[in-house]
This record gives structure tokens, sequence and C-alpha cells, in this order.
């Protein structure tokens, strides 16, 4: 069994950080998405493992590697333009060549893991072998993985049949007919490059995968599929990367590398890296403090992820996402935010005072 992780694409819903760089590599609880994925097929033993890059494809090289760090062994395939997530597998076909694979949305994470995903298949594939001796009941060609959601319409879209088998497959229908959205990890036999290749784009321009698997059920092949236990997010827009933060700071253990002086003090369960310093402040987890952060004067509260060399002085900050290297100086009360690298956010004494924003493109400020 190999992987084939989609870490290409353009990101639009979390500009402007992905104006410059990979949605992938944003951090959740102080470690890039992708990193998830990756980790999840390892220990799912797969370990040949291609990902499919795109424009920040030198970026994602550069934080995974060859892989070694993860136990895995990494191919790099470059996608030149995001034409679909059922092109990746037609540029990714050499790379497979034969064998079964589990393909995983980059910017997707989900709670279960993959043991038990890659199991169920192999599972069902015993058996079809076994029950084939008396009946006529074929190998499964391909799995899905399905989760109820409130909002369908923004996501591949399932329907079942009278026996609950998938019968249709839609991508963001208008009308949904089913609240069972298709989460982005897949397990396919070869059968799919013969479906890749038959498929034309859709009206937005992209080969869809889940026409793909259409083809495959429409061409009489069996598409199981599991409907997920725990929770799943597409963190591709602000409020799911949040919200995943929160699902994994909830599961970190204290861990005290860094210095926190006596003035200060520590609730709940919080992670201070080597090298970051606490000073004066009060922490309330669950919180992680990055390598080389300074937090002083300062407040940082549940669900708040600080990376590497960030600077927090005389601020409260709580339920947020800071990337590294930024600095929030004299903010009372930062809420639900996502913060960019090298950013700035200060109180100055400048007269007149006032708002002074310099923001690019595609941002969003909520002011108190
Ligand atoms: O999150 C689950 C949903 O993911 C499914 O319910 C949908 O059926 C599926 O089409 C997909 O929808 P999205 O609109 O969320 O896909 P997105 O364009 O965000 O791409 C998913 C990942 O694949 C993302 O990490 C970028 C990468 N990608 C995407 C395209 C279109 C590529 O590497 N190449 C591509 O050409």
């Amino acid at each position: 069994m190999k992987g084939l992780i989609l870490s290409g694409g353009a990101g639009t819903r979390l500009r402007p950080i992905t104006h410059t760089s990979a949605k992938q590599l944003v951090p959740v609880a102080n470690k890039p998405i992708l990193f998830y994925g990756i980790e999840d097929m390892v220990a799912a033993g797969i370990t040949e493992i291609g990902i499919i890059t795109g424009e920040t494809g030198a970026e994602v090289r550069e934080a995974v590697g060859d892989g070694s760090s993860f136990g895995a062994e990494i191919t790099y395939i470059a996608q030149e333009e995001p034409l679909g997530l059922a092109h990746c597998v037609l540029i990714a076909k050499s790379f497979l060549g034969d064998d079964d694979f589990v393909m995983y949305l980059g910017d997707n994470m989900l709670q279960q893991g993959l043991e038990g995903f890659v199991s169920r298949f192999e599972l069902d594939r015993a058996e079809a072998a076994a029950q084939r001796l008396d009946g006529a009941v074929a190998d499964p060609s391909a799995q899905i993985l399905l989760c109820e959601v409130s909002d369908p319409q923004r996501f591949g879209v399932a329907e079942l049949d009278a026996d609950g088998h998938v019968s249709k497959l839609v991508e963001k229908p208008e009308q949904p007919r089913s609240n069972l959205a298709l989460v982005g990890v897949y397990l396919f036999t070869p059968a799919i490059h013969e479906a890749v290749e038959a498929i034309e784009p859709s009206e937005r321009g992209e080969l869809e995968i889940t026409d793909a698997i259409q083809w495959l059920i429409d061409n009489g092949h069996r598409v199981r599929h599991d409907v997920l236990d725990g929770w799943w997010l597409d963190t591709g827009k602000k409020d799911p990367l949040l919200e995943s933060n929160r699902r994994v700071l909830e599961t970190i253990e204290t861990r005290i590398d860094g210095e926190v002086d006596e003035r200060s003090q520590i609730d709940g369960r919080v992670i201070v890296e080597a090298g970051a310093r606490v000073i004066d402040s009060r922490i309330q987890g669950p919180a992680m403090i990055g390598p080389g952060t300074t937090v002083e004067r300062s407040y940082v509260g549940p669900f708040t992820a600080v990376a590497e060399d960030c600077m927090l002085r005389d601020s409260e900050v709580e339920h947020s996402v800071i990337l590294r290297r930024a600095t929030i100086e004299g903010v009372p009360r930062l809420t639900d935010s996502l913060v960019g690298r090298d950013t700035q956010v200060r109180r100055s004494k400048q007269r007149p005072s006032g708002t002074r924003l310099m923001i690019g493109d595609d941002c969003s400020v909520d002011l108190e």
C-alpha cells in the first residue's frame, strides 16, 4: 500500500496567510497540518508516500525533506496547475504503479487515524475472496469515508441506495440530497487509473475525484464506505483551523522545558518549549508556547498555540494561532485570531491616537 498526499492547490480561503505560504503548512498546535497526515500514514504502515505539490512546492519540500524524520520515503510530484484531485492521481500514475493507495488531502485532519480505515478494506477484500467460493461478491475497488455534516453544499456529497450502498456522488451540490460529506481520505485500487482517464473536467474546470469514483460505480465496481467515527476538519478556513488547534491542544500533556519565572503562573495543561521564556505572566492551558518565544507581563488563555520566536508583551491572547516571529505588544485582548508570520500587532503611543493598519489583500480585521 502506498500513500498519496495532496499538497498543491491554491489555498484562497486562508488568504492572506497562503499568499506567501502553503496552506498545508499552517501549524495546528505548532505542527504543520500536513505532518499529521504523514504521521497517520506511517502509523498505518504506509511509508512509501508521494506528495503532490504546486506553486508552494519548494516550501513543502523544505519542511518535509526526504521523509526520513517521519520514517517514510517521500517522492515529490509537481503539479503545474491545480487541475483537480483526479488530475493528481493521473500525474502520480508512475509513482503509484500497480499498488493500492490511500489518498489524503493535505489540509484535512481527522481524529481516528488511518489504521482502521486500511484494515477494514483489507478485511472486506479477504471476506469477498472467501465468499466467492459460494457466490459472486466482487472485491471492493475503492473505499471512501463519509461524515454527517450540517453544511453539505461545501463538500462532495454521497447518496446511499436502499441497501445502504453508495449510489451517487456529487461535488458541492447546491441542493444536497444527503448530509453525508466525503472526507478527504480515500483508498483506491489500480482500478482508479482507468476512471481518472475516462472522466472529463467539471464545470469548474477540474478533474473531480467524485466523478472518477462515480465512474467506478457506474461501471460495476464496488465502492465501499465507512461513516466516520470521531472528528474531522477541512482546515482550509480560519474557524475550522482554530477548531483543529483546539481539538489537538485538548490532548496535550504538560511539559515545561523553557524558563518560567517565579512571578508567573501556569494552570492546566501547558507546553513551554525549550528556549521559551515566561516572565511575570499567566498561562491558562491548554496552550503551547514555542521555542524561543518570550511571554512578558501577559496572559495566554486556553486553546492558544504560539509558535517559535514570537514576542508577547503586556497583552492577553486566547483561542488563537500565532505563527512564528510575530510580535504582540500592548494588546488587551486578542481572541479567535490567526496571526501570520513576522507580523506585528502593537499599541503605540503615537499621537494622534488611532488604528494604523498595514494589512495585505484578503485580510479581515474585526475591531472591538
Ligand atoms: O475536505 C473534503 C473535501 O475536499 C471533499 O468533500 C470534496 O469532495 C473534495 O473535492 C475536496 O474539496 P475542497 O474544495 O476542500 O478541495 P481543495 O481544492 O481544498 O483541495 C483539497 C486538497 O488537495 C488541498 O490540500 C489542495 C490539494 N489540491 C487540490 C487541487 C484542486 C492539489 O494538490 N491539487 C489540485 O489540483
